[in-house]
This record gives C-alpha cells, structure tokens and sequence, in this order.
C-alpha cells in the first residue's frame, strides 16, 4: 500500500514536472502567439478590406454615424457623408480632411445632402454618388429617428414619420443602389438597426416596429443577394452615449429633448464604431453589440415569452406615462 501511494506521489511529481517544465509553458506561448497572429491577420485583413473603399455613411452628422466616418475615415475609406445638415457635413469633412493619418493613405470625404423621409431625393443621392463614384462598396444605413409615447396617445402620422426614416429610407437607398452592386458582383450593405428589432420594451412602439422591420427587410437581403456576392450586415447595438433621445419624436410629433439615464449610460459611440469597422471586416451577417441583460432578454422572448411578456408589462406599470404624451 505504502509503496503503491509512495508510487503515484512520484508520479504525481513527475507529471508535475513534465508540464512545468516541457509542455505548458511553450503550449501557452504557442496560444497566446496563434490568437495574436489571428487578430493581427484580421486587423489586416480589415484595413485591406476598407482601404480605398467606396463607403456611404447615412447620419454622418452625429453620434454613431460621425464616430463611424471617423474610424472608415482613419481606415483609408473613401468616404461619402450623408445627413439634413450640410454645415454639419462640411464642418466633419473639414475636421477629417485635417486629421493626421498615420499609415494609411485617407480620402477627403464627399458630402450628399438629403432627407430619408423624401424618396425623390434619395434616388437623386444616388445617383449623384453612383456619378461621382461609379460603384458603391460599402453601404452603412445608419440614420435613424427614435420615439417616445404610449401607443394610444400617437398620432398615425408619428408613426409613419418613424417608419419612413427608420425604415423606408433605407429600403429606398439600399434599392438605389443594389442594381449597381449586382452588376458588378461586389458590395456589402450594412443596416445599423437596434436590440429593439429583436425585442419590443414599452412607450417605443414605432421605432422598435421599425428596427424589426429593418431586421426582416435586410435578413431577405442577404438570402437573396448571396448568389451575387453581395454581403449584408445588420448591426444591433444596446443602448450608446448619443443625442439619440434628445432628437427622438413624442407621440405629438415634438421633440423629446431629454437625454434619458439609459441612453447617457451608453457605451460610447467611438467603441461601437470600432465594432462596426471589426463587424464589416469580418464580413459579419448579424452582431449583436450589447451587455449580457438586453443580449439574454433576446433569448428570453425566444425561450421563455410569457416571462418576457410579464417582465415588460411591469416595467410598463412602472414606468407608467412619459410626461410628454
Ligand atoms: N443611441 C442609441 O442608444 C442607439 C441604440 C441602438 C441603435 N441606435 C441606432 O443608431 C443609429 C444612429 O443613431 P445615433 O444614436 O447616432 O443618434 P443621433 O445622434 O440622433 O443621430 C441620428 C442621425 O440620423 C440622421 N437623421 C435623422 N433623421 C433623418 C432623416 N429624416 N433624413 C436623414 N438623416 C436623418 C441625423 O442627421 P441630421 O439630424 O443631421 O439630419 C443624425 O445624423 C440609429 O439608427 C439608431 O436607431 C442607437
Ligand atoms: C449632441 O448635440 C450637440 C449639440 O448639437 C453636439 O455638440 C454634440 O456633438 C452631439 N453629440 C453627439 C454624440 O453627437
């Protein structure tokens, strides 16, 4: 007995020995080299990608838009900013044009201005960009409105205004200029859409209707555009630190104008526009850019929706009526 466990202890040791001294150390080098040297050929590999690439960046003038003009931007994208404002659009075009690059060679942007709600003018954009350019590489749909309101104070008109600009708007854009990318068997279409177009909370009725709509447009996209080599990447953030609630539209058709705790909270619209950059790179077709309760809820309306359901009614009774509607 004594020499049996005197036997395993040696072994023991023995084993020990082996790992310290032979296979863990170089096998945890080996790990941590493998994962380095995939994350630089994916660093690469994305540069290589966005690099003097023809990329339409919708609600350049603010927040996630402007964040993601500057990082395409830095990226050596050649750039076209679209928004309402063109002295905002100037004014970012002025700051990246005297921005120092580093390695990469960048682009002085190109301005389009026009309203996503107008869809004479977004055939006019592009066409103006397709003249200009020739083609379109990358299409990032990232404009967007958002609501306030209980669903029996909002006026129809409220909601179509969410709807057109959420999601006609980019349908619109996406269909101007989808021939051009068939034709030439390369594009890539981009939708900034929501964690709202994977789940309704309350008093956001119109603008979660339109990010599932946008989610279910884009999703038929992609099957249908595969066999042309077209990709399409739907992007749904959980809450970032934008003007988003400040601009947001109350069920009288009025501005919101506060920036609520949940939105102020936010990751940062430069961290979420690094993921955007990553999520094109990788030629990703669905990110989900959130913390674990918003990313679990998704998988409680599947798994568990009477949960779901009650655990929004709540929140719904505890919330009760947002003062402006
Ligand atoms: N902030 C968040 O918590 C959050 C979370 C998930 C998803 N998102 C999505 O992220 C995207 C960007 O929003 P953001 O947070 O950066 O908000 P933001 O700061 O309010 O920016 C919205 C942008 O959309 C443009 N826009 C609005 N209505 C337009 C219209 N009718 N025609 C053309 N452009 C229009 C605005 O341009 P002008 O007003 O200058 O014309 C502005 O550049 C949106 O799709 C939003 O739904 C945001
Ligand atoms: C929010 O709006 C203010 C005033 O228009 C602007 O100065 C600021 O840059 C905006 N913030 C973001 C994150 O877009």
């Amino acid at each position: 007995m004594a020499s049996a466990a005197s036997r395993t202890s040696l072994l023991r040791t023995r084993i020990m020995d082996f790992i310290t001294s032979t296979a863990t150390l170089p096998l945890l080098l080996g790990c941590v080299g493998v994962f380095s040297l995939c994350k630089l050929l994916q660093w690469l590999r994305t540069r290589a990608y966005v690099r003097n690439a023809v990329v339409v960046i919708t609600g350049a003038t603010s927040g996630l838009g402007r964040e993601c003009a500057r990082v395409f931007h830095a990226a050596g994208a050649k750039l076209v900013l679209c928004g309402r404002n063109a002295e905002a659009l100037e004014e970012l075009t002025r700051e990246l044009a005297a921005s120092r690059a580093t390695e990469v060679q960048t682009h002085k942007p190109y301005t389009v201005t026009f309203d996503l709600t107008d869809p004479g003018a977004i055939v006019g954009a592009a066409a103006e960009i397709l003249q200009c350019f020739g083609y379109v590489d990358v299409l990032i749909n990232n404009a967007g409105i958002s609501y306030r309101g209980t669903i029996v104070d909002t006026s129809l008109d409220v909601d179509k205004r969410v709807m057109e600009t959420n999601y006609f708007g980019p349908v619109a854009l996406t269909k101007a200029l989808l021939p051009s990318m068939i034709r030439r068997r390369q594009g890539h279409v981009v939708a900034i859409s929501s964690i709202q177009g994977k789940i309704s909370v309350p008093f956001r009725s119109a603008y979660a209707a339109s990010k599932h709509a946008t989610q279910a447009f884009f999703d038929c996209l992609r099957a249908e555009v595969e066999q042309h080599d077209i990709e399409v990447t739907v992007v749904s953030p959980g809450y970032i630190h934008t003007n988003l609630s400040l601009n947001a539209v109350t069920a009288d058709g009025s501005k919101y104008g506060v920036m609520d705790k949940t939105t102020a909270q936010g990751r940062s619209p430069s961290q979420v526009a690094r993921d955007v950059l990553a999520a094109v790179g990788k030629k990703k077709k669905d990110v989900v850019l959130a913390d674990v309760a918003p990313s679990l809820a998704v998988y409680l309306r599947t798994l568990a929706p009477r949960l779901f359901f009650s655990l929004m009614a709540s929140r719904a009774r505890k919330e009760q009526k947002p003062k402006h509607c």
